[in-house]
């Protein structure tokens, strides 16, 4: 039994891959601090593959502990989106950089063979031609600090001696959307949906800007192939994940919505500029590792409009759905 630790375990993604890979057979452990609480993984508790640490990833005694044993680390624990980021610019930097460089080293010198590190495709940052398409050679051209961080933990695992038993990947994810027991609704396809299911009006500012989108199971399914690839396919490389087919508008995203919920009222607010305008091909994941998507955005959607029409959640606005 392999097994797996996973940093940010109780997080949207964390929480959702957690499940995924306990249901595989991999034996798990969870680093979390518990920013948001532990509800999403509370039950797992209860299984004897199971064990979660409560710890910081900014503390190296924590970390020293978790690595213990371990194969394989999936690097999720992160000040997540650009808002958090620009709240706390000296927590970002320590959790998304200096704490990622430490866990690298200190999971290299344990014997830990694979680390797979959570990035985003906003490393990408403006598109230069609005027609082209942005893969994993394109410039980065970081525009938040959320994204400046990310970029540069990426450089310093690519840098690392290929030599190292810890072997690094590094996985540039789409924005997310889709059911998990950490759900977020600070996210553009899960936040549109809710508020449009709720009955109020939508305000959309800059309806043209485009960006690709993923649903959380296909992302945790990302982070499970890598580890069980062959290690020459990724080590020391970088992957989009996503599918090129699921690249929106926020204009596209308004009439998938539109579908489904044929009353939703919208309100477009002109922007000419948003820094955040990209456009992602995906073949490379889809051709080296053979990853193909399950769902696409309408699938997300419907979830969403099911979990908020029938009443699963108390109240669909609170702060624990946000990240900031
Ligand atoms: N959600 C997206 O659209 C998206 C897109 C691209 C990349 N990512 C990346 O995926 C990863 C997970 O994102 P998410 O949406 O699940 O975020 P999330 O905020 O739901 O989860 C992050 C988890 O990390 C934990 N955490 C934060 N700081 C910690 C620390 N110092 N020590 C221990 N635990 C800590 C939090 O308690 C939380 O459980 C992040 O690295 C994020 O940058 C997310």
């Amino acid at each position: 039994m392999k097994k797996v630790l996973i940093s940010g375990g109780a997080g949207y993604i964390g929480s959702v891959l957690t499940r995924m890979v306990l249901r595989a057979g991999y034996k798990v452990r969870v680093i979390d601090n518990l920013r948001f609480g532990g509800e999403a993984i509370v039950d797992l508790l209860n299984d004897k593959n199971f064990e979660f640490i409560k710890g910081d990833t900014r503390n190296e005694h924590d970390l020293k502990k978790a690595v213990k044993g371990v194969d394989f680390v999936a690097h999720l624990a992160a000040i997540v989106g650009d808002p958090a980021c620009a709240k706390d610019p000296e927590l970002a930097r320590e959790t998304n950089l200096g704490a990622s460089k430490r866990f690298y080293q200190i999971a290299n010198e344990a014997g830990v063979k694979r680390f797979v590190f959570a990035s985003t495709c906003s490393n990408y940052g403006k598109m230069k031609d609005s027609d082209a398409f942005v893969n994993e050679e394109s410039n980065l051209a970081p525009v938040s600090l959320y994204a400046e961080t990310k970029v540069a933990a990426e450089k310093f695992l690519l840098s690392q001696d290929k030599n190292n038993i810890c072997k690094p990947t590094i996985l540039r994810f789409s924005t997310v959307y889709g059911l998990s027991p950490r759900i977020r609704f600070d996210l553009t396809v899960n936040e549109f949906t809710k508020e449009l299911a709720l009955g109020r009006e939508l305000v959309v500012f800059g309806e043209q800007f485009w960006r690709p989108y993923c649903h959380v199971v296909d992302l945790a399914r990302a982070i499970r192939l890598v580890f069980e690839s062959d290690i020459d396919k990724v080590a020391f490389d970088v992957f989009n994940v996503g599918d090129t087919n699921e690249n929106y508008q926020k204009q596209m995203l308004v009439d998938e919505i539109k579908k489904q919920l044929p009353d939703a009222k919208i309100k477009y607010v002109k922007k000419d500029e948003d820094p955040r305008d990209y456009r992602v091909n995906f073949d490379k994941i889809k051709n080296k590792l053979g990853y193909r998507i399950t769902m696409r955005v309408p699938d997300g959607i419907a979830q969403i409009i099911k979990v908020i029409k029938e009443g699963f959640l108390n109240n669909p606005d609170e702060a624990k759905y946000k990240n900031i």
